[in-house]
């Protein structure tokens, strides 16, 4: 008999979305195995047998597991589903049988280093807050931020929902006549995370821009264009943040 996985992971291999989306939507009742609605999670179903429908549709494994790097251009958005309906980053990248989906979020004028994958693991290992995954960024600050300013925003600022940022490193490219670059290295991905930090010590973000994701830097890729990720490139991320 073939191993028995769970249902959110064997989704999440099909190419589907991240294993927690495919946690909500089981919860939603959007999910069916042989025939009945399954809306509990820690369900395990075996591949070989189980005929999964997820919105009425036969899921299948992707045939193979692949990792894209995308230098996402400003006007476009990371979610599934957008309300306005704004281009979507998944339209930039057509591999002919393969349905990716993006690891984490930018926001839809934020620029740069975005992954996408149908590997459900990698999504996982690189979402997942207990793993610290570095992410740079490139922000261009309205205004000039005192020293002070700098060493707040890498001990913590008071962030939406009474939350605090986590511990950061930040420092400064250039500093021109009315605004300010600065390199933050956060080690924990909320939404609108930099944005929120920099607003909170009054130093509110002109642009910003991803520069390196989990170790991969985006280096002369334009924007608008996708690197495959090789095998090594996917197994040394593995590796290094596996905990
Ligand atoms: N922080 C932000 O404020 N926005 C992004 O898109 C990514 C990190």
């Amino acid at each position: 008999m073939a191993e028995q996985v769970r249902l959110q992971k064997f989704m999440a291999d099909c190419g589907v979305g991240s294993r927690r989306k495919c946690e909500e939507w089981i919860v939603q009742g959007q999910v069916s195995v042989n025939g009945g609605v399954v809306a509990e999670l820690g369900t395990k179903i075996d591949p070989d047998r189980d005929e999964v429908r997820f919105r009425g549709k036969v899921l299948r494994p992707a045939a193979g597991k692949i990792t894209v790097m995308l230098h996402k251009p400003a006007g476009y958005v990371t979610t599934v589903r957008d309300q306005f309906n704004r281009p979507n980053v998944c339209e930039l990248v057509r591999i002919p049988g393969v349905r990716l989906y993006p690891v984490g979020r930018l926001d839809y004028q934020t620029t740069g280093l975005l992954l996408l994958t149908n590997d459900g693991d990698l999504d996982y290992l690189l979402t997942h807050p207990k793993n610290h995954i570095p992410r740079v960024y490139e922000a261009v600050l309205r205004g000039h931020p005192t020293a002070d300013a700098l060493q707040e925003l890498e001990s913590g600022v008071k962030l939406a929902k009474g939350k605090k940022s986590a511990p950061a490193v930040v420092r400064i490219l250039k500093s021109g006549t009315n605004a300010t670059h600065v390199e933050f290295t956060l080690y924990e991905g909320r939404n609108h995370e930099v944005r929120q930090m920099a607003q909170a010590v009054g130093y509110p973000v002109l642009r910003l821009k991803r520069t390196g994701f989990a170790g991969l830097s985006l280096g002369n890729l334009q924007e608008g264009h996708y690197a495959v990720l090789k095998q090594e490139q996917v197994e040394d991320i593995k590796n290094r943040y596996q905990p």
